[in-house]
């Protein structure tokens, strides 16, 4: 039975009810009535607040009719929920309503969490009961034409206006039906981050040049570290003309340029069929005639074609991983590469992955929920070396104080002769703040580990 029958069978035991409160059964009684009473083809043709306007006029007068006497504030609460349950996501819609929300995670049907501002809150919300939990669910799996039920318990979607949604239901989830919502990312420009703090002027001007220099870019952080929102960012530095394919899960990336093909992975349909990965799309991008390559993120085998591409005439693309810090991000480009089918040797994969890489800028998500550019790391390794990276600039922490918000500076180190010269043969200046360093010069050098 699909989650939806599931749901309406439940439904068919609501009782009118007598007492005045807002709970479940009121809700599934009023919101049965609301639908007996209006006419759907005349809505269909409103706006979103016309058919919220029209739908709370029926309410009211469904209420005034034959509802309980209620306090204003409790008519105002019924109607209000009804009204939102009817029109699709239910006690989620006012978190839907929040702009300043980012995520909204629901653990069960009793517990409701947010993301604001970069840090988790609890919310008082509750669903009337894991039925409803369900419904919502399912209103918003359909509209992407997938189902949830016991079969397939593990729904990953995007949703037409953007969002991207994760449910997984029992048995796999052990406390009840979970829904993540992840709200389609605010394109920040580099001068926003600047202003925000996530990033200096300096180093914007360095990842500037650095893009238009056609180096190619490795983004890495943990999960939510802002990977895609600085791609997207540093994307706007690709010069106007040039040809750029995207390649990405759940389409986030919000180009700023004309040329651009933006193609999408599927997950198999419901019979296990028709999944296209993001390596297919990779290898099949080759073939499109791009100048560069923006892959949302490598996490499988498709990290060895990305290598590839960017070691033969797509220099300049740029792509995320997620790792722990720079070195760990070079490291799992190894690990990842490896898991293509394609058997290559250990030092040959070293030489394409030193040869790749020019860049990582690795991101980091601070106790105060501040996430900001955590260090630039130049790959000086060369063929089958070992990997090498050069620190570029990296931020000092300052003493945590007492009001917990993280204060510091950017270092910011001069630029290894090769990579300056680089810039220069591209026409790119090295901002002032870095400078070059001098042939024997001490750099801050490591090997990754
Ligand atoms: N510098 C920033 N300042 C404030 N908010 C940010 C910043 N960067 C990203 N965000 C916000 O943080 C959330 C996560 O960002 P983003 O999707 O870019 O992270 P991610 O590392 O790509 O995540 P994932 O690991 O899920 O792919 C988004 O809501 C985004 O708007
Ligand atoms: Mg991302």
């Amino acid at each position: 039975m699909s989650l939806r029958n599931m749901v309406n069978a439940g439904e068919d035991g609501a009782e009118r009810p007598d007492r005045g409160n807002s709970d479940g059964t009121d809700v599934a009684y009023y919101r049965g009535r609301l639908l007996e009473e209006i006419d759907l083809a005349e809505l269909a043709i409103l706006n979103g607040a016309q058919r919220r306007a029209r739908l709370e006029r029926v309410m009211g007068t469904l209420v005034s009719r034959e509802g309980p006497v209620l306090s204003t504030r409790e008519r105002t609460a019924l109607i209000r929920r009804v009204v939102d349950e009817a029109l699709g996501l239910g006690v989620l819609e006012p978190l839907l309503a929040d702009e300043s929300i980012t995520e909204i995670m629901v653990n069960g049907p009793n517990n409701v969490f947010v993301e604001r501002n970069g840090k988790v809150e609890r919310v008082p919300i509750t669903f009337a009961g894991e039925q409803q939990l369900y419904q919502t669910i399912d209103r918003i799996v359909s509209t992407v034409n997938r189902r949830v039920d016991e079969s397939s318990p593990m729904v990953d979607a995007r949703l037409p206006t953007g969002e991207r949604v994760n449910v997984v239901v029992p048995p796999l989830s052990l406390d009840g039906p979970t829904l993540t919502i992840r709200r389609f990312p605010r394109p920040y420009s580099v001068e926003e981050l600047i202003e925000r703090g996530s990033i200096d002027m300096a180093i914007g001007l360095l990842l500037s040049a650095c893009v238009r220099a056609k180096f190619n870019v490795l983004v890495s952080g943990g999960t939510g570290s802002g990977k895609t929102t600085l791609l997207n960012a540093l994307s706007a530095f690709v010069p106007d003309g040039e040809r750029i394919v995207t390649i990405e899960d759940a389409a986030e990336l919000t180009l700023r340029q004309e040329h651009v093909v933006r193609l999408e992975s599927r997950p198999a349909n419901i019979e296990g069929k028709g999944q296209i990965t993001i390596r297919e799309l990779v290898r099949n991008s080759l073939r499109m005639r791009p100048d560069r390559i923006i892959v949302g993120e490598v996490r499988g085998g498709e990290t060895l074609d990305m290598l590839q591409a960017m070691n033969t005439g797509h220099e300049g693309s740029l792509t995320t991983v997620h790792a722990n810090s720079a070195d760990d991000a070079i490291m799992r480009l190894e690990t990842l590469a490896s898991m293509s089918e394609l058997r290559i040797p250990f030092e040959a994969l070293r030489d394409q992955i030193n040869n790749a890489v020019d860049v990582i800028v690795h991101l980091a998500r601070y106790p105060d929920g501040s996430r900001r550019i955590a260090e630039v790391a130049a790959v000086t390794s060369r063929r089958r070396e070992a990997f090498e990276l050069t620190t570029l600039a990296d931020f000092d922490l300052a003493p945590l104080t007492a009001d917990g918000i993280v204060r510091g500076g950017y270092r910011h180190l001069p630029l290894p002769p090769i990579v300056a010269q680089r810039l220069a043969r591209a026409g790119e200046s090295v901002p002032a703040h870095f400078g070059v360093a001098a042939p024997d010069e001490q750099l801050i050098v490591r090997a990754a580990h």
